[in-house]
């Protein structure tokens, strides 16, 4: 059967590699010059090094999102090593990896807009290959290779990987982006775990609490080499006497890799024999044995500790930031601790065998208890301070970071600082107690290995004051979580503040989120790309468009929206939403602006204006073959908003203004993003009917039944009847009394009347007069009868617009009658 994307289905058929010249067979292993693996083949379009270890090619994070990996072709779940893209997905659509003519491999999303590529000069490459290693290399004529995957690695190293001076591997977070924790040779020259965000970088493995000797670390090496060999051992030049770590499994023969986990350690996998089914990968070592060692897993004034499981807890005094989430840790339940007018109004509270490692403001050494604590009384920024019994030795700290409480009594204990009238009599202090079976206080996902956190569904508060233009509410899928927590929060207050600091970093690190296609737009870039808003345009629904030209020459629609309530933070959230929104018969969004109180989109320029400009004035005769192919490219826009897009979105307001076509009267629906998005199950019944307009509005609009997709097809419904017949439906029912629905309704009925009738000659008073009986029979009966069922009264019987496309399809190609 044909379905919508039949053509692009062929199109990637025609792209599938042909690889091998002179009549050899294809290698699977070998990707040639000028050939590509297209995501919509993403399953069979792939590399396979020549033992089938390992396979290269698009593979599916989320639904709609892929990376360019290479991933263990035999275990069970798919086990990425590597990723070309991560934290910068690509679309399910028009994504391509290519080798190009010019030896370039490059990654490029649906707009063609290049998300990853490798080093442009390298000279005379030939192929790329997938070698059993794992490696992705590109070879030059005289086979040597000359890019390797192994020189980036992601959050793995595999046997035989060179851990090099300038490599480093970073866990990934269970939302597939590049999470705070890396591995690589330290300033130092010691291979060694860290923790890394924009206010505290320290290493927790090797030991900090050790000296280098201790923990079997040489301090006088700095060759910076290192590697995980075959045999299951672990080599770094810092490894004192040479002497490797090795796994508990060490020998030969045994699939492995080394990977920085989410949680900040770092294991030795073995993928187990047995059948294809019960493979699964073994720790076989492990750097960091206890959990709560690994820092920034409580967060800010969290305690890990164990219980016996490893759990998080806040002091007492203090509740949990986010809860759910330990990464933002915990906060004093009054507004600030400072120092208090006096010693009596601030107490400290004692933690036994507790540490906050790292931020000491201070060592004092062989004092008194009541002299450390009166140096953090008179210090407003103190937090509290560590005091060792025995030797005396204080250090007061101003920022509570990576607390932890030992298993075994120590001479630690940490003191922190409340105003004196918190009331923690009944406070559990959090401390370890491995001989408890029972839990203690919430559970610390982050930290447990057995537990994963959940994505959560995110629910966002309907704000009191009805929104004038968006109509947005929660929904479920796990990529919203992505879209609005990781690149809207993370991009906008995190990343951008991290690309001041260490911009370095950030680009090492595949943060270039966001990329060219979609970006904010300041009110002074507006104002000279549309010569200060000079050429106003008169389509484009609600708020003034003006027509505009950017920097690369693009043209533009600068929209500009009045009655725009919502704050800066709101209004970018919701913009990251429809920002993901591509197809070819929906207008693009390029980006947007939000200064002071200025709102603005700005969009694809479509040439010919409107489908109402078009159809309803003189100016131009819209042939037949143009008004089938805009029924069908409106309805394919519409099918993707409604059951393609991760969003689903509703329309909410479609009529001819609201349909543009571009030079070659190919429709793309605009205004779609001001509709409402729903959350799949369609328990939100909130919508504001103040934006339908009347004579394409559903009759459930009126009556006050929910509003679902439907709303669009009836609406879509009226459109295609005025398509045909190339007059607005609301001048039928001028001068009647009769009310708009009530003479659709009627004329409705007549017409599938006629259409049952079997007699021809009606038609042809219907089409449009202007085409002078030039159209094709069979399709305008198919428009008809698509219209009739797009206009049922009952929205259930109303056709979806998937079904729609599909019905279009199968007339696409019919004879001329
Ligand atoms: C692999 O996938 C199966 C089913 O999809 C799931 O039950 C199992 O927990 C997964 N295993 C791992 C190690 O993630
Ligand atoms: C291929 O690369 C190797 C190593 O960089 C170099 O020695 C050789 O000359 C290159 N061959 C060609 C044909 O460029
Ligand atoms: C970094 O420190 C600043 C100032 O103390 C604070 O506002 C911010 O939340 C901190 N960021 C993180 C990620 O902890
Ligand atoms: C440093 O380590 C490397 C690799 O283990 C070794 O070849 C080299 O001799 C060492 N250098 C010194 C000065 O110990
Ligand atoms: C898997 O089988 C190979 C060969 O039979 C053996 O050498 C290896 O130790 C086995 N691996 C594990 C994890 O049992
Ligand atoms: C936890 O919160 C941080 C900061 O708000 C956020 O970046 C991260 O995605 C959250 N993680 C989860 C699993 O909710
Ligand atoms: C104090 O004693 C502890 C434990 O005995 C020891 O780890 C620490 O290094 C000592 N501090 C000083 C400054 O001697
Ligand atoms: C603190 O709270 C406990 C019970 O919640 C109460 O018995 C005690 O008197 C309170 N102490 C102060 C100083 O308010």
């Amino acid at each position: 059967m044909a379905t919508p994307f039949f053509s692009t289905l062929l199109l990637s058929l025609i792209a599938i590699p042909t690889i091998g010249a002179g009549g050899t067979a294809p290698r699977s292993d070998i990707l040639a010059l000028k050939s590509s693996l297209a995501v919509e083949e993403y399953e069979t379009s792939i590399l396979r090094s020549q033992d089938g270890t390992f396979s290269c090619g698009l593979h599916s994070i989320y639904t709609g999102a892929f990376t360019f990996s290479i991933w263990y072709s035999d275990s069970l779940n798919k086990t990425v090593i590597w990723s070309a893209n991560r934290g910068r997905p690509v679309s399910s659509r028009r994504s391509v990896v290519t080798l190009r003519k010019d030896g370039v491999m490059v990654l490029t999303d649906y707009d063609a807009a290049v998300v990853w590529q490798t080093e442009a000069d390298l000279p005379n490459v030939q192929y790329a290959q997938l070698l059993d290693t794992g490696n992705l290399v590109l070879k030059n004529t005289s086979g040597a290779v000359v890019w390797q995957s192994f020189d980036s690695p992601t959050d793995t190293f595999l046997p035989t990987q060179q851990i090099s001076s300038t490599a480093k591997i970073v866990s990934s977070t269970q939302l597939h982006v590049p999470g705070h924790y890396t591995f690589r040779f330290s300033d130092q020259s010691i291979l060694s775990l860290m923790y890394d965000d924009t206010n505290v970088s320290d290493i927790y493995w090797p030991d900090p609490d050790y000296q280098y000797y201790e923990n079997n670390r040489n301090l006088y090496n700095s060759t910076r080499m290192g590697s995980l060999d075959n045999s299951g051992e672990i080599f770094a030049s810092d490894f004192a006497w040479h002497r490797p770590l090795a796994a508990s499994d060490k020998g030969y023969g045994i699939k492995r890799r080394l990977t920085l986990d989410y949680d900040g350690n770092l294991r030795l996998y073995s993928l187990s024999n047995g059948s294809d089914s019960n493979r699964k990968w073994t720790v076989s070592w492990l750097a960091v044995s206890q959990p709560c060692m690994i820092h920034g897993l409580c967060g800010p004034y969290g305690i890990c500790h164990y219980s016996p499981a490893p759990t998080c807890s806040c002091p007492p005094g203090y509740a949990m930031m986010n809860p759910g989430n330990w990464t933002q840790g915990c906060k004093p339940i009054v507004d600030t601790i400072g120092c208090g007018d006096g010693e009596h109004n601030m107490k400290f509270l004692r933690l036994p065998d507790t540490d906050f490692w790292g931020s000491d403001q201070q060592r004092i050494n062989q004092v008194s208890w009541q002299h450390c604590r009166n140096v953090c009384l008179s210090d407003c920024t103190c937090k509290g301070f560590q005091y060792q019994e025995g030797n005396g030795t204080c250090y007061p700290k101003n920022f509570l970071f990576n607390g932890r409480s030992f298993p075994t009594p120590t001479v630690r204990t940490m003191y922190i600082k409340l105003p004196a009238s918190v009331n923690v009599t009944n406070s559990l202090v959090p401390q370890s107690n491995v001989l408890n079976k029972e839990k203690h206080h919430l559970q610390c996902d982050r930290v447990s290995k057995t537990t994963r956190e959940p994505v959560p569904d995110v629910v966002r508060e309907d704000s009191k004051d009805e929104p004038k233009w968006f109509y947005f509410y929660g929904f479920i899928a796990a990529f919203f979580f992505i879209e609005v927590f990781f690149f809207t929060f993370a991009w906008f207050f995190v990343l951008r503040r991290e690309f001041r600091s260490s911009q370095q970093l950030v680009a090492e690190e595949g943060y270039r989120v966001m990329t060219s296609h979609f970006r904010m737009y300041s009110y002074r870039e507006l104002a000279k790309a549309t010569e200060k808003f000079k050429h106003e345009l008169g389509w484009g629904g609600s708020g003034i468009s003006y027509k505009g030209t950017l920097d690369d020459a693009r043209e533009v629609v600068v929209k500009r929206l009045d009655n725009v309530t919502r704050n800066k933070a709101e209004f970018q959230d919701e913009l990251h939403v429809i920002a993901r929104i591509n197809h070819m018969n929906l207008t693009r969004i390029w980006g947007f602006c939000s200064d002071r109180s200025h709102r603005m989109l700005v969009l694809e320029y479509v040439e010919n204006g409107s489908l109402a400009n078009v159809l309803f004035s003189n100016k131009m005769l819209l042939e037949w073959n143009m008004r089938f192919n805009i029924a069908l490219g409106v309805a394919k826009g519409l099918a993707y908003l409604h059951h393609e897009c991760l969003e689903w979105v509703i329309h909410c307001n479609l009529k001819p203004e609201n349909i543009l076509l571009d030079q070659d009267l190919e429709p793309k629906i605009t205004d779609f993003g001001f509709a409402k998005l729903l959350s799949r199950s369609g328990s939100n019944q909130n919508v504001s009917r103040a934006r339908g307009t009347l004579g394409y509005i559903a009759p459930e609009w009126v009556t006050g039944l929910p509003i679902t997709a439907k709303v669009d097809v009836y609406s879509y419904g009226v459109v295609l009847l005025e398509l045909v017949s190339g007059t607005r439906i609301l001048d039928f029912v001028v001068g009647l009394e009769e009310d708009v629905h009530v003479v659709l309704k009627k004329f409705v009925k007549m017409l599938s009347y006629r259409l049952d009738g079997e007699e021809p000659l009606w038609l042809a008073e219907f089409v449009d007069f202007r085409l002078d009986g030039d159209f094709n029979y069979l399709q305008a009966k198919e428009l008809i009868k698509i219209a009739v069922s797009c206009l049922t009264e009952d929205r259930k019987r109303r056709p979806t617009m998937e079904s729609v496309v599909e019905s279009l399809l199968s007339v696409e190609l019919a004879d001329e009658n």
